[in-house]
């Protein structure tokens, strides 16, 4: 019931003029809705659950310190997909990943212009609107679709390992490889069998919480693009149906290194 009111609060502002700001960089959009929703995400479970923790996309970018410690801990990004929601490009969420003991527990993610809800809890399966979750079986990678997000990072370098990664991906072969605009969705589409794997280099903490409880539930694999265990806070991920299809978009990837979410502002000055 909670999670509605903060959905309405987005649904309700598509159709409104928005307040559009940058932030680290001219393509990092922000708008009066995402402070609005992650204010009225935290106050409310704040109120509901006054000793856990929060961390959330925009209160991290106002320099509150973004750390998973041993406490429970509601990781929020209160709209994924941002620039999307700016041109009300129909791919927008709500995204809220809850942790215990840095072990992710809950997640939950509303997709805001068709009113689907994905949810899990940990060793309770994975819903979409009520029907359980199962991720694709397919291992062989050829016959894979591919989903990946673009990250903050513009410059010439970057792009070329960017492209590089798809690249190989189109080639190896594949089916093909989508960029929808959303890290949370695409990730909810893994978890719903709609794709077959998902990488990204550049993402955050928020992006991946809610989701990764999703995929595993629904029977996936959640990992860094190493192929060892996912890091949380190491801005990398790959995401797939079957372990198969995982290590063979691990072996094509080339890093980017963006940094760590956990990382203290005063450590890099
Ligand atoms: C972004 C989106 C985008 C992805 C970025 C994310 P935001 O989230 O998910 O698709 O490429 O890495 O930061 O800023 O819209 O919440
Ligand atoms: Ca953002
Ligand atoms: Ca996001
Ligand atoms: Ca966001």
């Amino acid at each position: 019931f909670l999670f509605w009111k903060f959905c309405l609060v987005v649904q309700s502002a598509v159709k409104q003029e928005k307040q559009v700001s940058s932030k680290s960089t001219p393509t990092d959009l922000v708008t009066e809705t995402d402070h609005q929703v992650e204010e009225l995400i935290i106050s409310t479970l704040r109120e509901k659950y006054p000793t856990h923790r929060f961390i959330g996309e925009e209160s991290s970018a106002a320099g509150v310190k973004c750390e998973l410690t041993d406490d429970p801990t509601w990781i929020i990004d209160p709209i994924d997909g941002t620039c999307n929601f700016v041109h009300s490009f129909p791919m927008v969420a709500v995204s809220i990943g809850f942790a215990v003991r840095k072990e992710l527990e809950l997640g939950v993610i509303y997709h805001c212009f068709d009113g689907t809800l994905y949810t899990a809890r940990k060793g309770h399966g994975a819903f979409c609107n009520g029907v359980r979750l199962q991720v694709s079986k397919e291992k062989d990678v050829s016959k894979a679709l591919i989903l990946t997000e673009i990250g903050a990072k513009r410059d010439p370098a970057t792009l070329d390992i960017f492209l590089g990664n798809m690249k190989k991906l189109l080639s190896a072969p594949t089916h093909g490889v989508r960029i929808i605009g959303s890290s949370t969705l695409a990730l909810c589409h893994i978890a719903s069998g709609a794709a077959e794997a998902y990488y990204q280099y550049g993402l955050h903490c928020w992006d991946i919480a809610a989701a990764a409880v999703i995929i595993r539930e629904a029977g996936g694999h959640v990992m860094d693009t190493t192929g060892g265990p996912l890091d949380l806070m190491s801005r990398r991920v790959v995401a797939a149906g079957t372990r198969e299809i995982a290590d063979c978009v691990v072996k094509q990837l080339q890093p980017i290194n963006y940094g760590r979410d956990d990382t203290d502002p005063d450590d890099l000055a």
